[in-house]
């Protein structure tokens, strides 16, 4: 049976998972996370298709096309959390639901991660859990699909 469809989005370097600073984002790599997602995705009734980019502008248009589509979405933007201002504008034109994800927690970190210029214009942000803030924004998006208060 196939389920509601949702675009989960990954920033710069995100790609690099399981290599890059391992005591920060985990010993797993980017394909595990795309597995989780997928797991994840099954168990709430949802179909995930999982994208990495180190490009802003295809971030960008890949966020605009969702935005066109209406297809929810679920981001990491990474690095471009912080000063993005055109994949802000991309993910204020979108009608769907959009939740903002990290895996870890970038208030407890420099002080250049605590500010988001999305967290404004997206439903809410889930941050700190490692991959299972992917599992939870994606149990926010369900129920926001399905009229949850
Ligand atoms: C991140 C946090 C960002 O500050 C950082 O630039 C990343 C990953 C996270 O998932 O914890 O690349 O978004």
């Amino acid at each position: 049976m196939s389920g509601q469809e949702v675009l989960v989005l990954n920033g710069p370097n995100l790609n690099l998972l399981g290599v890059r600073e391992p005591s920060v984002y985990g010993e797993a790599d980017y394909q595990a996370l795309v597995t989780y997602c997928e797991h994840s995705a099954k168990d709430l009734g949802l179909v995930v298709e999982v994208r990495q980019t180190n490009s802003e502008s295809e971030l960008v248009e890949w966020v605009q096309q969702a935005g066109v589509a209406g297809r929810p979405l679920v981001i990491n933007p990474a690095a471009f959390t912080h000063y993005s201002y055109a994949l802000r504008d991309a993910l204020a034109a979108c009608s769907a639901p959009v939740v903002e994800v990290h895996i870890s927690n970038p208030a407890a970190r420099e002080s250049f991660r605590h500010h988001s210029v999305v967290s404004a214009v997206v439903m809410g942000s889930i941050a700190g859990f490692g991959f299972a803030s992917y599992g939870l924004a994606l149990r926010a998006i369900k129920g926001a699909l399905d009229g949850d208060k």
